[in-house]
Order: structure tokens, then C-alpha cells, then sequence
């Protein structure tokens, strides 16, 4: 596959603070590349450096073929950004809005009602074309703020934790749109605190932390190779954590703790949780392993506090 845009140590200091630590990935054409990681890891800033409307302090970006800080025009130019920010005008209705940013890029006012009309259906928010962005819900400016990135008819987008705040619903539909892009050929690069987001959504991830990857791969392998299949959780204070440990071995194939939970990884969580059974543990809880998992045992800490 075809490498469309491809980092080498890109960095970003804000003063002593260095926010991106020398970053490299590469992501294909047509793919859903994700940076998950928690608040503060860097992702907006990473992204930032990508559409170019933050300079870069060191290293390199190219998209497109277009170097970052060099050609940003170009790069801007096939770029739809749905921002982290609803940066909507409040005072203005869902079509003001859109036709006044179809005019930053040019387009002919016949044409960019056409496209406001599309995208908007795209969206599903026809209905919402005469009402003020102050009187539309979270998800709604979330939605329309897909159909501003689509504007220009980008071949790249870049969602920068676009479900951030909405409930379940809300988020699906979002989702929805976003793989409905993906199936048109659209390049996306995804930014999440969601690990089931993340999942859903992204071909490949990188798990960003304190400015730096830490890994990077297919969300399900990553899990696989990391955690393994399933993960039982036990709610009970460390003191206690060596002997069982010691107890339960060798049932399980690694171990983490993390506040009142220790968690024991495992293939097959059926013979261990006979045996917790046996021995009247309390508060256990048997699912399937996530990048939650993944993030905690790479970190010590969880995605979202
Ligand atoms: N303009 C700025 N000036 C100084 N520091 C900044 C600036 N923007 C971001 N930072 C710092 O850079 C680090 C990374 O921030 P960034 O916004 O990229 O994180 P993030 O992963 O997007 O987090 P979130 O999930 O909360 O959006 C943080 O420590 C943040 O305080
Ligand atoms: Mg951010």
C-alpha cells in the first residue's frame, strides 16, 4: 500500500515543555489511522503540525507528497479538519455557517450551496438548515461540523476526538458517517481517549502517551499480542496480591494492578474463574481483553481518569 503521509521525529516543544517527542508513523491511503491515548498525550498537537496551523519545532511531516511548514497551502487545500473545539458561530444558522466557510475556500456560491445541500443530508440535518448553532444539541454540532470538513472535498480528514461528550446514540451516528467517508476512499486520521472508538473505528492505532508512541498496530492484534483473550478482574486490596497470585498460578498468563483492581490476564478465563470460585473470592468479573488493557499495561494508568 501506498504511504500518503509520513512522519520522521516530528516535534513539538512549547518552551521547557516538550508535547511531541520525536514521533514517527506512516499512514496508507484509504486508511483509519488512530491516536489513542489520554488527555495531555499530544494528539491534538500532533495534529495540529499536520494541517499546518502549528509550526513545527523539529523533524517532518509530509502529506500528499506536500512537506508541512513548507507547502501548507496545498496541504490545507486537500485537508477537512473536524476540530477537538465546536468552533461554530453561534449567532449564525447551520447554513450561514457552512457558506461562510465554503467562501475561505473559493468556492463559487452556486456550487457551495449545492455541496451545503449535500453535505447536510449527508449529515442528516437537513431539518436544521435555518436554526441557529445555539439551538442544536452536542451531537448535532458535532455532525455539522463533519459536513464543514467536507466542504472542500478533502481527500484527507482528520477528526480530532470527534464523539468527545456525547451519549452512546449520538456517538453511533457519528461513527456511521465516518466509516460511510472510509468507504469512499478518504484517508482519516482519528484522534480518541476511547478505546472502543478506536476499536470501531481505526485500521491501525498508535497508543500516545506523554508525547511518545508506545506501540503501534491493528487495534485487535495489539490486544491479542499484549493481553491475550480475555481479562478477569478482582476487586480486593494489594496486600493480598502475592499469595493469590501465587494461588492462582499458573492460570493466568500476566498480571497488573491498577487502584483496587488487580487484573489477571488469561486464554482461557474458564479454569481460573473455577478455581476463584473455589476458593469464595468476591467482586470477580470476566470479559474479553481491550486497548484499555493494552493502555494500562504499557502506562500503569487507565485511558480516561
Ligand atoms: N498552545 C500551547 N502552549 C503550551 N502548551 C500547550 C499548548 N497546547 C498544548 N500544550 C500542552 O501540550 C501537551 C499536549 O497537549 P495536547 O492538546 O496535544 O494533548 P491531547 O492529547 O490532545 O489531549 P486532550 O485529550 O485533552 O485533547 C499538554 O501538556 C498541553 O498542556
Ligand atoms: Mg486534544
Amino acid at each position: 500500500m501506498d504511504s500518503v503521509i509520513s512522519a520522521d521525529r516530528l516535534t513539538k516543544k512549547y518552551g521547557e515543555l516538550t508535547a511531541v517527542d520525536a514521533i514517527s508513523f506512516s499512514i496508507n491511503e484509504g486508511e483509519c489511522f488512530g491516536f489513542l491515548g489520554p488527555n495531555g498525550a499530544g494528539k491534538t498537537t500532533t495534529v495540529r503540525m499536520i494541517h499546518c496551523v502549528s509550526p513545527i519545532s523539529e523533524g517532518s511531516v509530509s502529506v500528499f507528497g506536500q512537506a508541512a511548514g513548507i507547502n501548507n497551502r496545498a496541504i490545507k487545500k486537500i485537508t477537512g479538519v473536524i476540530p477537538q473545539e465546536i468552533t461554530l458561530d453561534n449567532d449564525l444558522t447551520v447554513y450561514e455557517n457552512l457558506m461562510v466557510f465554503a467562501r475561505f475556500f473559493d468556492i463559487p456560491r452556486s456550487e457551495a450551496k449545492e455541496r451545503v445541500a449535500g453535505l447536510l443530508a449527508f449529515v442528516e440535518l437537513e431539518h436544521k438548515r435555518n436554526s441557529r448553532i445555539g439551538q442544536l444539541s452536542t451531537g448535532m454540532k458535532r455532525r455539522i461540523l463533519i459536513a464543514r470538513a467536507l466542504l472542500n472535498n478533502p481527500r484527507l480528514i482528520i477528526a480530532d476526538e470527534p464523539t468527545t461528550g456525547l451519549d452512546p446514540q449520538a456517538r453511533h451516528l457519528i461513527w456511521q458517517r465516518l466509516r460511510s467517508l472510509k468507504k469512499q476512499g478518504v484517508t482519516l486520521i482519528l484522534t480518541t481517549q476511547y478505546m472502543e472508538e478506536a476499536e470501531q473505528l481505526c485500521d491501525r492505532i498508535v497508543v500516545m502517551y506523554q508525547g511518545r508512541i508506545l506501540k503501534e498496530g491493528v487495534p485487535q492484534r495489539l490486544v491479542q499480542d499484549e493481553i491475550g483473550r480475555e481479562v478477569v478482574e478482582i476487586r480486593a486490596s494489594e496486600e493480598g496480591d502475592a499469595g493469590l497470585l501465587a494461588t492462582l498460578s499458573p492460570l493466568y498468563t500476566g498480571h497488573e494492578r491498577a487502584g483496587d483492581t488487580l487484573y489477571l490476564y488469561c486464554t482461557d478465563s474458564h479454569a481460573l474463574m473455577e478455581r476463584m470460585l473455589s476458593l469464595n473470592l468476591p467482586n470477580v468479573l470476566h470479559r474479553p481483553a481491550t486497548l484499555e488493557d493494552v493502555f494500562l499495561k504499557l502506562t500503569g494508568r487507565s485511558l480516561i481518569e
